[in-house]
């Protein structure tokens, strides 16, 4: 018995989404955290989660876990009035840690599901929604909701802080490859960055949230009508305006050029920026090629993803 999760990207919108601009995020079902429910093995009792490192097997009692994964099983049970399941959970993840892909959201919804699944009860996505943004508050300080949502959800959406989320309609397939720079970025330390910023000169930081907020919605509006050439020039545009409000690096931005000049039509950081991964929308006869190039130009992982 499993559950999991999906990754996520954030196609437009990150960080001006945290201050009540719109933002359109999509998950990525190839990228996932599973968690197996296994029976404790003999002699082992209560709740034991595992979670297998690059080393070796991790093997967490409850007492030792981390604080979201503690706060993950606590607010789980609470919700649930149940008390602790008899078995072990293991996650595994193909989803990177702190590389803007969600792998926190993710590793609580999965854990979550388990818990459920192991006591023979559910949640709905509603109330695992909100329970999750409890745990993302840990990662990421003040987040807007956007990352939870669309995992838990598993499907492309229109998000506004605080309001019902709305379905990302395509008009044409969107090409895109994700392209990991290598380097562990925090969302937390990224958003305090936006929030400096913002504090420091409100008035134009607040004119950059305002023009991120338009190019959403003119991207809503492109995507609908399937013209997919101009929705990459405003990826790009997207990009320079995260540029203005420093979540962007050397690798993200040479990143993005490989991809424009291997034939994308636009790309940006997705997520929080300043490392982790970042996002090209590119015609489907030209993915190959891109792909190559971002490779050659310093990409750990390249991997490919569509929204239908
Ligand atoms: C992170 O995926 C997206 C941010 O806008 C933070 C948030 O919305 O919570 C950077």
């Amino acid at each position: 018995m499993q559950t999991s999760a999906p990754g996520k990207i954030i196609l437009f919108g990150e960080h001006a989404v945290v201050y009540g601009f719109p933002a359109i995020a999509a998950p990525v079902s190839s990228l996932r955290t599973y968690a197996a429910i296994r029976p404790n093995p003999p002699g082992q009792s209560g709740l034991r989660i595992v979670l297998p490192t690059a080393v070796d097997t991790l093997v967490i009692t409850r007492e030792a876990l981390d604080e979201s994964l503690a706060l993950t099983v606590d607010k789980t049970l609470k919700v649930l009035s149940a008390s602790e399941p008899d078995v072990t959970i293991e996650i595994t993840s193909t989803i990177p840690i702190a590389s803007g892909l969600g792998s926190g959201a993710a590793v609580a919804a999965a854990l979550s599901r388990a818990i459920c699944m192991a006591l023979d009860r559910s949640i709905d996505n509603d109330t695992l929604n909100e329970l999750v943004y409890e745990i993302e508050r840990i990662h990421h300080g003040q987040p807007s909701g956007i990352d939870n949502t669309v995992i838990i959800y598993e499907q492309t959406i229109y998000f506004v802080r605080g309001q019902p989320i709305e379905r990302f309609q395509v008009g044409a397939p969107l090409h895109i490859l994700i392209a990991d720079t290598g380097q562990a970025a925090s969302t937390k330390v990224t958003v305090r960055a936006v929030r400096d910023l913002y504090e420091s000169d409100p008035q134009h930081t607040q004119q950059i949230f305002q023009i991120i907020g338009d190019i959403v919605e003119q991207a809503r509006y492109l995507a609908a009508f399937g013209e997919i050439e101009r929705l990459g020039a405003l990826m790009t545009a997207n990009h320079d305006l995260l540029r203005q409000l420093t979540v962007s690096s050397d690798s993200l931005d040479r990143l993005v050029e490989t991809a424009i000049r291997a034939g994308a039509y636009g790309a940006k950081l997705s997520g929080g920026g300043r490392g982790g991964n970042m996002i090209a929308l590119v015609p489907a006869d030209r993915l190959d090629d891109i792909h190559a190039a971002l490779l050659k130009a310093g990409a750990v992982r390249v991997i490919a993803t569509s929204i239908q």
